[in-house]
């Protein structure tokens, strides 16, 4: 069989050990922090109808428009793979009554986009996100930063960057794209093709391209926050104001514009000096989307976790180092040990004890080797005169030493060792 046959379609992989205890330790804590601050799970289906997507982030964006996974199923329906969380969020809001109005929601789980596989660029990726729903207030985006960054400290990431800007009000988004064409106009001519196209259809978009000749001309634009009106800048001013009573560090950067249409008022990005070219870790921001007679708003962030990871590492922080493995393995000399030890080690694991013991029968040296190679600081070897004494042979496999103890005496040097 070719061996393709074993890979993961591109852009997707498998996770198993032993980056999964890092995965999983970013999980579990997430999951402390949220409960902390008030926010219950919401597990929203990966697939939704097309229509979820599109009103939410804009038709014209980029995850939209070239990037969705999207399928017609047998009876016609136009359905997508879901390419973030708050849309899915947004659909399950509007659906409830008033009371759904101020949700403090997390989410945890797979995304897919159809971007060109690169580094730091999946097709399956993973998010930890938050909705805090409820209406604009410079307090509740605060808030929610501060709740971001001390999640990425939980983690124990340390050297991280915030970036801070606004997207103004809904009512100033004609005044933004007036002021701004205005202003890129005579130089349309040198800018890159697609930010010709994205002058016309989203000259916001223009200000993040990656291209340098863009760069150089979009670092001389006027902020956006110039062409906006003053309750948006006082707003961004306020959240500015809270973060510094919270000792929280940010930048106030007016070239941030993030790609996805629901924003209104504060937006951010977190980046992390271990990622290269695609340095955004998390991004958020506030929102409002308009379905039917309901304006669903609220604020909310997503951390992409191939990125955490990445930046974990560049920490020095191992999913090695996280590794649990066995508290003690468990030894045999002889057929008769063999049964005996099957037993202790099932009546080990009911008490709490991580353990393991080799299965096949090997000789005696084999499964010393076995035990080394577990990583279990303790071994329990049992031969005919442990069995005919009730005893057991506890040897520390730092120390090296070897005592004989009672099963009270054995219970209670391996309890204190039992993990979390
Ligand atoms: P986003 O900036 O599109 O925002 O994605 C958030 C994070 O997901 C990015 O910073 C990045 O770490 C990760 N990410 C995005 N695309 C990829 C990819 N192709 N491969 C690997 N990682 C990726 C959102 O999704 C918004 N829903 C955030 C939000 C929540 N705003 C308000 N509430």
């Amino acid at each position: 069989m070719a061996s393709s046959s074993f890979q993961p379609i591109q852009g997707m992989s498998d996770l198993t050990t032993p980056e999964i205890y890092l995965w999983q330790m970013v999980e579990s804590r997430s999951r402390d922090v949220f409960q902390r601050y008030g926010f219950s799970e919401i597990r929203t289906p990966i697939m939704e109808h097309t229509k979820v997507f599109v009103r939410s982030l804009g038709e014209t964006t980029d995850v939209v428009s070239k990037e969705m996974y999207s399928l017609e199923d047998r009876g016609g329906r136009h359905l997508s793979l879901r390419p973030e969380g708050t849309a899915g969020v947004i659909r399950h809001v509007g659906g409830q009554g008033q009371e759904a109005a101020e949700l403090r929601l997390y989410y945890m789980g797979p995304m897919f986009r159809a971007e060109r596989p690169q580094a730091g660029r999946k097709r399956q990726f993973h998010q930890v996100g938050v909705e805090s729903l409820g209406a604009p207030n410079p307090a509740s985006d605060a808030e929610c930063i501060a709740l971001q960054h001390h999640l990425f400290n939980e983690w124990g990431l340390k050297n991280f960057s915030i970036r801070l800007n606004t997207r103004g009000l809904p009512e100033d988004r004609q005044a933004v794209a007036d002021g701004l064409r205005a202003w890129l106009r005579p130089r349309l001519p040198e800018l890159c093709e697609d930010c010709r196209r994205r002058f016309d259809l989203n000259v916001l978009r223009v200000l993040d391209c990656k291209q340098e000749a863009c760069q150089v001309i979009v670092d001389q634009a006027p902020p956006v926050t110039e062409f906006m009106s003053e309750p948006a800048r006082v707003y961004l001013d306020e959240v500015t104001r809270l973060l510094g009573k919270l000792s929280i560090a940010v930048t106030r950067d007016p070239k941030l514009v993030r790609g996805l249409d629901y924003y209104a008022h504060t937006v951010w990005e977190i980046t992390h000096p271990a990622l290269g070219a695609q340095d955004a870790m998390a991004g958020g921001g506030r929102y409002r989307v308009t379905l039917g007679n309901r304006v669903i708003e609220g604020v909310g962030f997503a951390a992409g976790l191939e990125r955490v990871m990445t930046a974990l590492e560049g920490e020095g922080i191992t999913a090695q180092s996280l590794a649990p493995g066995p508290n003690v393995w468990l030894v045999s000399m002889g057929d008769r040990a063999f049964e005996e030890n099957l037993e202790l080690l099932q009546m080990l694991r009911r008490h709490g004890i991580a353990c393991g013991m080799d299965m096949n029968g090997r000789s005696m040296k084999a499964q010393m080797r076995v035990a080394g190679k577990s990583g279990a600081p303790r071994v329990i070897i049992r031969g005919e005169s442990e069995l005919e004494n009730g005893t057991f042979q506890l040897k520390d496999m730092q120390e090296g030493t070897q005592e004989d103890v009672t099963m009270p005496e054995l219970m209670a040097r391996l309890t204190p060792l039992r993990v979390q």
